[in-house]
């Protein structure tokens, strides 16, 4: 009983909703680790909960009074991350106008989290061993050693042996990482969280947002819990606070679920077939990208216009070249951003959140899909 009061308190403190074993084991884990300075590597899919758990070392840590930096190792263009994480002095290149601390400076005494450490750079790969074996490194464009006392959270969704063996990772900085690894299982693998997890996202939308809501029949309750979450917690979050608005105060109950379900993964079976051509630089993929974003609109439109004439024929002629010339768009112009953003947008959903694989299905690097999140705020 002292152990459950234990997790519990834990568990509302840090707001990590869930009473699984696996849960336990992962909270069990980061109890133990936590008041050290080791460093840790968390592990696991899309949208488990790495950050979160990445916060909960952190906060119960000696060091919670101090700052934890989180830093997308991944979003940060290739060029400046060295900069970012180790500072540099006024000169060391086109644009240091003035001398800059890094990340590890910035963190000295507390904490710092290397997300997506799979997308760094080689070879910033070696020196960021070197500040995990003795807290050391350089700014870019100096010679002096500094010293900082940083805990470090890494962070993956890959697999790091993998990327060893292809050698895109390198071996002593695995094996420098791996030491201390906490896997945070996938929500098919705790699925008794899973109402306790949809109950709390749908009081966080309660509370945000002025609605009726008459909570879920039984079986809707298990249709949920029986659903492939490939997206994990975030999916079901995006789930929950979606079925709140669209439930329009009805009870929700299972064929209600299914439907919204069916008709999410039927969102999830979109392909554009249209020819990409492959082996170009970033650049000239991403405006390949807005091409053919623009050509499958006008596709759409054009689709659109057909099945409204068709509709329309059968009841008045003439309203209807007017009404069709009123929603004729082919020749409106959208802002290729805007176009961009909602491919991203579609892209993101499809694939649950899984950037590796939206990246691939829009055909540009990973790092730029990480930027452009991060430009057009997208979750
Ligand atoms: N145990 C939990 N209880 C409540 N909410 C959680 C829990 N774990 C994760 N979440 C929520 O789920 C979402 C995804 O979590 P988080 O960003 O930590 O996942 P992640 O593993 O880092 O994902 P990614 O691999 O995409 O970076 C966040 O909104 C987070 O607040
Ligand atoms: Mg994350």
């Amino acid at each position: 009983m002292v152990v459950m009061n234990k997790y519990k308190k834990i568990q509302d403190e840090l707001n990590i909703i869930g009473q699984s074993e696996k849960i336990r084991e992962v909270i069990e884990l980061v109890m133990s680790v936590a008041p050290t300075n080791i460093s840790v590597l968390i592990t696991g899919e899309s949208g488990v909960g790495k950050e979160v758990i990445a916060k909960a070392i952190h906060e119960l840590s000696p060091r919670r009074d101090k700052q934890m930096i989180s830093v997308n190792c991944g979003a940060i263009p290739e060029g400046l991350l060295e900069s970012e994480l180790f500072g540099h002095e006024k000169g060391a290149f086109t644009g240091a106008i003035a001398t800059k601390k890094g990340y590890f400076e910035l963190a000295d005494g507390g904490t710092i989290f290397l997300d997506e450490i799979g997308e760094t750079p080689i070879q910033t790969q070696v020196k960021l061993l070197r500040v995990l074996e003795s807290g050391e490194f350089m700014r870019v464009g100096s010679g002096e050693l500094r010293k900082v006392d940083v805990r470090i959270i890494a962070a993956t969704n890959r697999d790091l042996s993998r990327m060893v063996q292809s050698k895109q990772f390198r071996k002593d900085l695995y094996y420098r990482l791996k030491a201390i690894t906490i896997l945070v299982p996938p929500l098919r693998e705790r699925k008794e969280d899973i109402p306790l997890l949809l109950k709390h996202f749908v009081e966080e939308t309660l509370k945000e947002n002025n609605v009726q809501f008459q909570g879920f029949t039984d079986d809707a309750v298990e249709v949920i819990k029986n659903y492939n979450w490939s997206g994990n917690i975030r999916e079901l979050k995006n789930f929950a606070e979606s079925i709140v608005i669209l439930a329009a105060g009805k009870k929700v109950d299972a064929e209600m679920v299914r439907h919204h379900l069916h008709k999410y993964s039927d969102d999830q079976e979109f392909s554009t077939t249209l020819p990409m051509p492959v082996n170009t630089s970033v650049e000239r993929a991403e405006r390949e990208l807005i091409y053919k974003a623009l050509l499958s609109l006008g596709v759409e439109i054009r689709d659109m216009k057909e099945i409204l004439l068709n509709m329309n024929r059968n009841i008045h002629d003439q309203v209807i070249s007017e009404d069709v010339e009123d929603v004729s768009y082919q020749d409106e112009v959208q802002p290729m951003g805007e176009v961009e953003k909602q491919m991203i947008r579609k892209a993101m959903a499809k694939f649950n959140g899984n950037k590796r694989k939206a990246a691939q299905a829009l055909e540009i690097s990973e790092r730029t899909l990480y930027r452009k999140l991060k430009e057009y705020d997208i979750e």
